[in-house]
């Protein structure tokens, strides 16, 4: 059988830094050439080969073989030195257990009551925007999922100033996350500002976060939130399912795991509204005819169905987690070729949903496809597959559906420049500056704001 060394290699890489030069420079671009050079692509990272997986046959093979390709790879790697051993890094002999524990967590009767929190921080925070105010869009966005996050995670029961200050932490350990996943290891080890920056911030986290479980265990009560249904988990024998350090490894990750990628697609999903008004236009029909002048909540969901489809398009267009990677457990074969244990598979949600063979127009924003139509199987991975498919799945959707909703039905998004919007790609992909204006849509406004844009009150008469 063909080893590894047979797949064929991706053009554009230099010795010692591999591909880093293109990867950070036009990742995407690189990840979406790669299809043209075989079905298994290799490509070099660091110091190491990655097999990066383009056909989505093969990439579901990867997925649904959790115990051969297990999770490992630069991505999880740096996700271990920052969340420890929670349920997105943990390899497969710790998994079933944890993803058991979890489960209660986002069991749906809990749904409802996540989704008043979600609602409310979306209601709170459109009612603060001023009549035509310049909004910096991932900003408000990161602002937003991270209250609701931690909102959820930990009910109320956080000072002002602990959540700012995890909001900090986590800001500084997401934007090292990328730079540190792509670079030879040795730089990550120099005492560089920046290194030095990433390791405090998750000191002070995980301290942060230890402080939080510590007090919660103590207490003992059922708060209805994320983090009582993960203290509450019991294993078979009744005894508590994790010790306090999982407890904290398990925080962190829904922490990471729920912000940035929501805040992203949020953020994506706004800009595609500032582009197509028609759209736009269905979305605030269909909110206003559900709500009917009643605040938006979960009961409203099943009737925003075109919201809905907004961010299932927005997912495909812009899927947050553009890139995921695993490690053989043991020799596998893969399309013919043997892969040595310890070899790393990579693949794209991004490049995927990208295939014009795959879907109709596959550039265009079109929310429209999702209706009544099937996609050719495995060709929509968003939230991945198999045993390790996103466990937030649904609570990322409702909350991107409500918090969509909630702001469309208040505010009419119109661009500030026709310079095309480019991608930052980090951890997530994510929209570079982004700013969109605020129009309210009919309630008069209680501010106006000068032609310099700063906001002055409305005079009183
Ligand atoms: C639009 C938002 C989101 C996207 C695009 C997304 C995407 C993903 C993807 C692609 C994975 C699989 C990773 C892999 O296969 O290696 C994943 C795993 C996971 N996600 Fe999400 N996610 C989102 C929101 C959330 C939220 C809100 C939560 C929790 C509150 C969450 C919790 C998790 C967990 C716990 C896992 C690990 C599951 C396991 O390995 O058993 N995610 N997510």
């Amino acid at each position: 059988m063909p080893t590894i060394q047979a797949i064929p290699r991706a053009p554009g890489s230099v010795p010692l830094l591999g591909h880093a030069v293109p990867l950070a420079r036009d990742p995407l671009a690189l990840v979406s050439s790669l299809q043209n050079h075989g079905r298994l692509v290799r490509m070099r990272m660091g110091t190491k080969d990655v097999v990066v997986v383009c056909d989505p046959e093969l990439i579901r093979k990867v997925l649904l073989d959790d115990r051969v390709f297990d999770k490992g790879g630069p991505l999880f790697e740096r996700g271990r030195e920052a969340l420890g051993n929670g349920l997105i890094t943990c390899p497969h002999h710790d998994h079933r257990r944890l993803r058991r524990l979890s489960q209660p967590a986002f069991h749906p009767s809990r749904m409802a009551g996540y989704a008043a929190v979600m609602t409310d921080l979306a209601d709170t925070m459109t009612r603060t925007w001023r009549e035509g105010q310049v909004l910096d869009v991932v900003d408000e966005m990161m602002a937003l999922t991270v209250e609701m996050t931690v909102r959820t995670l930990f009910t109320d029961s956080l000072p002002r100033a602990t959540a700012a200050r995890i909001t900090d932490d986590f800001l500084v350990l997401m934007t090292g996350f990328f730079r540190r996943m792509i670079v030879p290891p040795l730089l990550n080890r120099i005492p560089s500002r920046g290194n030095r920056e990433y390791s405090l911030a998750i000191e002070r986290l995980r301290k942060t976060v230890g402080d939080i479980v510590a007090a919660r265990r103590a207490d003992g009560r059922d708060h209805g939130d994320l983090l009582s249904a993960l203290c509450g988990a019991t294993g078979p024998d009744g005894a508590p399912g994790r010790t306090g350090a999982e407890l904290i490894d398990e925080a962190l990750t829904f922490l990471l795991a729920g912000t940035e990628t929501t805040a992203a697609t949020l953020s994506w999903a706004m800009h595609l509204l500032s582009q197509h008004p028609e759209v736009e236009g269905e979305v605030y029909r269909e909110v206003e005819s559900a709500r009917r002048g009643s605040p938006l909540d979960f009961s409203h969901l099943a009737q925003l169905e075109t919201t809905g489809d907004v961010i299932k398009e927005t997912l495909r267009l812009y899927p947050a987690v553009w890139m995921l990677t695993r490690v053989t457990a043991a020799e596998a074969e893969l399309d013919g070729f043997l892969l040595p244990k310890g070899t790393i598979v990579a693949f794209s949600p991004y490049a995927v949903h990208r295939r014009s063979d795959l879907h109709e127009r596959a550039d265009v924003f079109n929310p429209h496809r999702w209706r009544g139509s099937s996609t050719v199987r495995d060709s929509y991975i968003p939230f991945s597959a198999g045993a390790r498919k996103c466990m937030g799945d649904r609570f990322a959707l409702t909350q991107a559906t409500l918090a969509l909703g909630a702001i469309v039905s208040r505010w009419k998004l119109s661009p500030v420049t026709d310079r095309p919007l480019r991608p930052s790609v980090k951890a997530s992909l994510t929209p570079r500056r982004l700013r969109l204006r605020v129009t309210a849509r009919d309630e008069p406004p209680l501010h106006r704001v000068s032609a310099e844009g700063d906001v002055a009150e409305r005079d009183a008469a």
